[in-house]
Protein backbone atom coordinates (compact mmCIF):
# COMPACT_ATOMS: atom_id res chain seq x y z
CA UNK A 1 0.00 0.00 0.00
CA UNK A 2 1.23 3.55 -0.91
CA UNK A 3 2.14 5.69 1.79
CA UNK A 4 0.83 9.26 2.46
CA UNK A 5 4.50 10.94 1.88
CA UNK A 6 4.57 8.52 -1.69
CA UNK A 7 1.13 9.80 -2.71
CA UNK A 8 2.47 13.43 -1.73
CA UNK A 9 5.55 12.68 -4.17
CA UNK A 10 3.64 11.91 -7.06
CA UNK A 11 0.66 14.05 -6.68
CA UNK A 12 2.63 17.31 -6.22
CA UNK A 13 4.79 16.54 -9.58
CA UNK A 14 1.69 15.11 -11.20
CA UNK A 15 1.42 16.51 -14.98
CA UNK A 16 -1.79 14.60 -16.45
CA UNK A 17 -3.90 16.81 -17.50
CA UNK A 18 -3.88 20.71 -18.26
CA UNK A 19 -4.30 22.20 -14.78
CA UNK A 20 -0.54 21.66 -13.78
CA UNK A 21 -0.02 24.71 -16.37
CA UNK A 22 -1.70 27.50 -14.25
CA UNK A 23 -1.49 26.05 -10.43
CA UNK A 24 0.15 27.62 -8.00
CA UNK A 25 0.37 24.96 -5.48
CA UNK A 26 -0.98 21.22 -5.62
CA UNK A 27 -4.43 21.33 -3.20
CA UNK A 28 -4.44 17.68 -1.70
CA UNK A 29 -6.46 17.68 1.36
CA UNK A 30 -6.27 18.87 5.27
CA UNK A 31 -7.58 17.80 8.38
CA UNK A 32 -7.14 13.96 10.32
CA UNK A 33 -5.80 11.43 8.33
CA UNK A 34 -7.92 8.51 10.58
CA UNK A 35 -10.95 10.29 10.50
CA UNK A 36 -14.16 8.50 10.42
CA UNK A 37 -15.95 11.06 8.10
CA UNK A 38 -14.47 12.77 5.23
CA UNK A 39 -15.74 15.68 3.31
CA UNK A 40 -15.41 15.70 -0.61
CA UNK A 41 -15.58 19.07 -2.48
CA UNK A 42 -15.37 20.12 -6.11
CA UNK A 43 -11.73 21.78 -6.29
CA UNK A 44 -9.50 24.50 -5.30
CA UNK A 45 -10.49 28.22 -6.24
CA UNK A 46 -8.09 31.51 -5.97
CA UNK A 47 -7.09 31.10 -2.02
CA UNK A 48 -6.79 27.37 -1.85
CA UNK A 49 -4.48 27.69 -4.94
CA UNK A 50 -2.27 30.25 -3.36
CA UNK A 51 -2.64 28.24 -0.09
CA UNK A 52 -2.10 25.35 -1.19
CA UNK A 53 -5.33 24.03 1.83
CA UNK A 54 -9.15 23.19 0.67
CA UNK A 55 -11.40 25.58 1.83
CA UNK A 56 -9.80 28.49 2.72
CA UNK A 57 -12.36 30.57 0.60
CA UNK A 58 -15.27 32.21 2.93
CA UNK A 59 -16.99 28.70 1.24
CA UNK A 60 -14.24 27.14 3.38
CA UNK A 61 -15.21 29.70 6.30
CA UNK A 62 -18.79 28.78 5.79
CA UNK A 63 -17.58 24.71 5.98
CA UNK A 64 -16.36 25.42 9.04
CA UNK A 65 -19.16 26.98 10.79
CA UNK A 66 -21.35 23.61 9.09
CA UNK A 67 -18.99 21.79 10.98
CA UNK A 68 -19.12 23.33 14.20
CA UNK A 69 -23.10 23.07 13.95
CA UNK A 70 -22.77 19.24 14.59
CA UNK A 71 -19.39 19.29 17.25
CA UNK A 72 -16.87 18.68 13.89
CA UNK A 73 -13.90 20.35 12.94
CA UNK A 74 -10.61 20.60 10.94
CA UNK A 75 -8.67 17.77 13.14
CA UNK A 76 -11.57 15.80 13.58
CA UNK A 77 -12.60 15.63 9.91
CA UNK A 78 -10.42 14.78 6.79
CA UNK A 79 -11.09 17.36 3.99
CA UNK A 80 -10.14 17.18 0.20
CA UNK A 81 -11.59 17.66 -3.34
CA UNK A 82 -12.25 15.73 -6.41
CA UNK A 83 -9.31 18.00 -8.09
CA UNK A 84 -6.26 18.59 -7.12
CA UNK A 85 -5.32 22.20 -8.88
CA UNK A 86 -7.53 24.86 -9.69
CA UNK A 87 -9.76 24.59 -12.65
CA UNK A 88 -8.63 28.50 -14.72
CA UNK A 89 -11.90 31.00 -13.90
CA UNK A 90 -12.89 28.65 -11.49
CA UNK A 91 -14.39 26.84 -13.99
CA UNK A 92 -16.28 23.25 -13.32
CA UNK A 93 -13.18 20.77 -14.17
CA UNK A 94 -13.31 18.97 -17.45
CA UNK A 95 -14.73 15.02 -16.90
CA UNK A 96 -11.06 14.07 -18.26
CA UNK A 97 -9.50 16.11 -15.96
CA UNK A 98 -12.08 14.62 -12.61
CA UNK A 99 -11.11 11.34 -14.29
CA UNK A 100 -7.35 11.51 -13.91
CA UNK A 101 -7.39 13.12 -10.40
CA UNK A 102 -9.99 10.40 -8.95
CA UNK A 103 -7.11 8.02 -8.55
CA UNK A 104 -5.74 10.16 -6.01
CA UNK A 105 -8.89 10.82 -4.36
CA UNK A 106 -9.94 6.99 -3.83
CA UNK A 107 -5.76 6.41 -2.88
CA UNK A 108 -6.30 9.33 -0.56
CA UNK A 109 -9.82 7.76 1.15
CA UNK A 110 -8.18 4.05 1.15
CA UNK A 111 -5.55 5.43 3.84
CA UNK A 112 -8.00 7.52 5.57
CA UNK A 113 -10.41 4.17 5.69
CA UNK A 114 -13.41 6.93 6.46
CA UNK A 115 -17.04 5.58 7.38
CA UNK A 116 -18.44 7.91 5.99
CA UNK A 117 -17.95 10.57 2.66
CA UNK A 118 -19.80 13.81 2.74
CA UNK A 119 -19.77 15.17 -0.91
CA UNK A 120 -20.29 18.37 -1.25
CA UNK A 121 -22.01 19.61 -4.27
CA UNK A 122 -23.06 18.31 -7.61
CA UNK A 123 -18.79 17.54 -9.09
CA UNK A 124 -18.14 15.32 -6.33
CA UNK A 125 -21.44 13.93 -5.73
CA UNK A 126 -21.57 12.89 -9.60
CA UNK A 127 -17.94 11.69 -9.06
CA UNK A 128 -18.31 9.42 -6.21
CA UNK A 129 -21.59 8.69 -6.45
CA UNK A 130 -23.32 7.96 -9.54
CA UNK A 131 -22.83 9.72 -12.76
CA UNK A 132 -26.14 11.06 -12.90
CA UNK A 133 -26.50 12.37 -9.16
CA UNK A 134 -28.84 15.23 -8.93
CA UNK A 135 -28.49 17.39 -5.33
CA UNK A 136 -31.98 18.83 -6.12
CA UNK A 137 -33.43 14.80 -5.93
CA UNK A 138 -31.01 12.80 -3.71
CA UNK A 139 -29.23 15.45 -1.46
CA UNK A 140 -29.30 13.97 2.26
CA UNK A 141 -30.00 9.96 0.86
CA UNK A 142 -27.65 7.34 2.26
CA UNK A 143 -25.71 4.92 -0.06
CA UNK A 144 -23.60 2.46 1.04
CA UNK A 145 -20.68 1.57 -0.88
CA UNK A 146 -17.95 -0.87 -0.62
CA UNK A 147 -17.78 -0.38 2.89
CA UNK A 148 -18.44 3.49 2.81
CA UNK A 149 -21.48 5.40 3.88
CA UNK A 150 -21.92 8.06 0.83
CA UNK A 151 -24.15 11.16 1.58
CA UNK A 152 -24.21 14.74 -0.59
CA UNK A 153 -25.49 18.22 0.44
CA UNK A 154 -25.31 21.54 -0.77
CA UNK A 155 -21.70 22.89 -1.46
CA UNK A 156 -20.96 25.88 0.75
CA UNK A 157 -20.95 28.41 -2.24
CA UNK A 158 -24.27 27.22 -3.43
CA UNK A 159 -25.53 28.21 0.31
CA UNK A 160 -23.73 31.40 0.28
CA UNK A 161 -25.45 32.50 -3.54
CA UNK A 162 -28.95 30.83 -2.22
CA UNK A 163 -29.36 31.55 1.53
CA UNK A 164 -32.83 29.51 1.29
CA UNK A 165 -30.89 26.51 1.40
CA UNK A 166 -29.76 26.83 4.14
CA UNK A 167 -32.44 24.83 6.19
CA UNK A 168 -32.40 21.56 3.89
CA UNK A 169 -28.62 21.80 4.46
CA UNK A 170 -29.36 22.23 8.27
CA UNK A 171 -31.43 18.34 8.08
CA UNK A 172 -28.60 17.01 6.09
CA UNK A 173 -26.13 17.81 8.56
CA UNK A 174 -27.96 16.42 11.61
CA UNK A 175 -28.59 12.95 9.05
CA UNK A 176 -24.29 13.39 8.75
CA UNK A 177 -24.37 13.65 12.80
CA UNK A 178 -27.03 10.74 13.22
CA UNK A 179 -25.27 8.56 11.45
CA UNK A 180 -21.45 9.38 12.69
CA UNK A 181 -23.26 8.95 16.14
CA UNK A 182 -24.63 5.11 14.67
CA UNK A 183 -21.22 4.24 13.29
CA UNK A 184 -18.99 5.11 15.71
CA UNK A 185 -20.78 3.42 18.27
CA UNK A 186 -21.38 0.03 16.58
N1 LIG B 1 -14.50 24.96 -3.18
C1 LIG B 1 -14.17 23.66 -3.23
O1 LIG B 1 -14.90 22.83 -3.73
N2 LIG B 1 -13.04 23.30 -2.67
C2 LIG B 1 -12.22 24.13 -2.09
O2 LIG B 1 -11.19 23.71 -1.61
C3 LIG B 1 -12.60 25.49 -2.03
C4 LIG B 1 -13.74 25.88 -2.58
Amino acid sequence: MITWEELEKIVNNCQRCELCRSRHNVVLGVGNRNADIMFVGEGPSYHEDMQGEPFVDPAGKLLDKMLASIGLDRQKVYIANVVKCRPPGNRDPLPEERAFCLNYLRVQYMLVNPKIIVCLGRIAAISLISPDFSITRSRGKWIYKKGVEFTATYHPSALLRDESKKRLAWEDLKSIREKLNELENK
